[in-house]
């Protein structure tokens, strides 16, 4: 049995068999197949989603799967995680129990869980989530968690695969955003564009390093692939040579757990939003972002409405990122 909690987690040899099949079944577009019938899956997300609930429920049921939809805190208990606790709060279950209960029903569950930005580095080391895996009896999917959102990264690098940027040149462009998200989509982002062999540019204000265990893995994953990996805060340098700009905001790591001070570093860089003017005239860059996205915050309008933006094509191609990966887990063959 194996999770994915991160591709880190997994061997080249079994990205690249993924994301071949993932190509193929994009290629191939709605493909009703039948071929889960006696598996059943169960979602259950601790935040909201738009594409990532949506496009697991229908790869499961394009496979013939059932599928249950699990959201803690609505219609479903509340969840504590901490371990040696008086649970006299408003959580009525913990979530060894809940684990230990729905992988005693379903074949495969998919777990959202974001960053809670109290403490960085149990954030970083994904302590909870690590803990629903270790209480969970079947494989369990990430569907975001604190640090890592695989099922978006290998999407993208299918949209990748289909439109071929004209070089190699890949700029993770941190964007203003008023407010701390998590930084579970530029890591992944960063990583999977390493694997991929990108010459990667890391691009963010000073305070909005990514962190340096994940720099170091993207280096190490870069050597191997035959690309590179740079940190810039300069944008014209940066975006003016871009083949791919990748756009996502995300907190800073000098302020993690003080919402209010990290607020006050973020309002510094309003500017950092990707316009018509910095995608060039040309059709030198593609430009992605796994959505959502706020129109006139992190992009301008103009540029998610031109032929250079992929969006759509990433968020279409989480269906047979997901259903690959459905396939794998449950060892259904292609
Ligand atoms: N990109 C992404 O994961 O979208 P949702 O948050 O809507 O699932």
């Amino acid at each position: 049995m194996q999770h994915l909690l991160s591709w880190q987690d997994w061997t080249q040899t079994q990205w690249h068999k993924l994301l071949e099949r993932a190509c193929e079944l994009s290629f191939k577009g709605h493909h009703w197949q039948q071929r889960a019938i006696d598996k059943s899956l169960g979602l259950v997300f601790f935040n909201p989603s738009l594409r990532t609930r949506s496009s697991m429920e229908l790869a499961a049921a394009q496979l013939g799967a059932h599928v249950s939809l699990i959201e803690p805190g609505s219609g479903v208990w509340d969840m504590e995680w901490r371990d040696d606790v008086i649970m006299d709060g408003t959580a009525a279950e913990h979530i060894e129990e809940a684990f230990g209960v729905l992988s005693q029903y379903f074949d495969a569950l998919g777990v959202r869980l974001f960053a809670d930005f109290h403490h960085y580095s149990q954030n970083r080391d994904e302590t909870i989530f690590k803990k629903i895996l270790k209480a969970s009896k079947v494989p369990v999917i990430n569907l975001e968690s604190a640090f890592y959102h695989p099922c978006q990264s290998l999407a993208d690098a299918v949209s990748l695969r289909q439109y071929p940027p004209q070089g190699k040149k890949f700029v993770l462009s941190w964007c203003y955003h008023p407010k701390a998200l998590p930084m579970a989509v530029a890591n992944s982002t960063l990583l999977m564009a390493a694997r991929e062999g990108y010459e990667v540019t890391v691009l963010r204000p000073d305070e909005f390093a990514l962190d340096p265990e994940v720099m170091t893995s993207a280096q190490q994953l870069a050597d191997d692939a035959g690309g590179s990996i740079h940190e810039s805060s300069d944008r014209t340098q940066s975006l003016s040579q871009a083949n791919v700009i990748y756009a996502k905001a995300w907190a800073s790591k000098t302020a993690y757990s003080d919402s209010e001070k990290e607020q006050v570093i973020r309002a510094n860089y309003q500017d950092w939003r990707i316009t018509q003017n910095d995608m060039g005239n040309s059709d030198r860059a593609w430009f992605m972002h796994p959505l959502p996205v706020r129109r006139g915050v992190v992009v301008d309008t103009a540029v998610l409405k031109s032929d250079a933006s992929l969006h759509l094509s990433q968020a279409r191609n989480r269906l047979f990122a997901q259903k690959a990966i459905l396939e794998t887990v449950w060892g259904l063959g292609s």
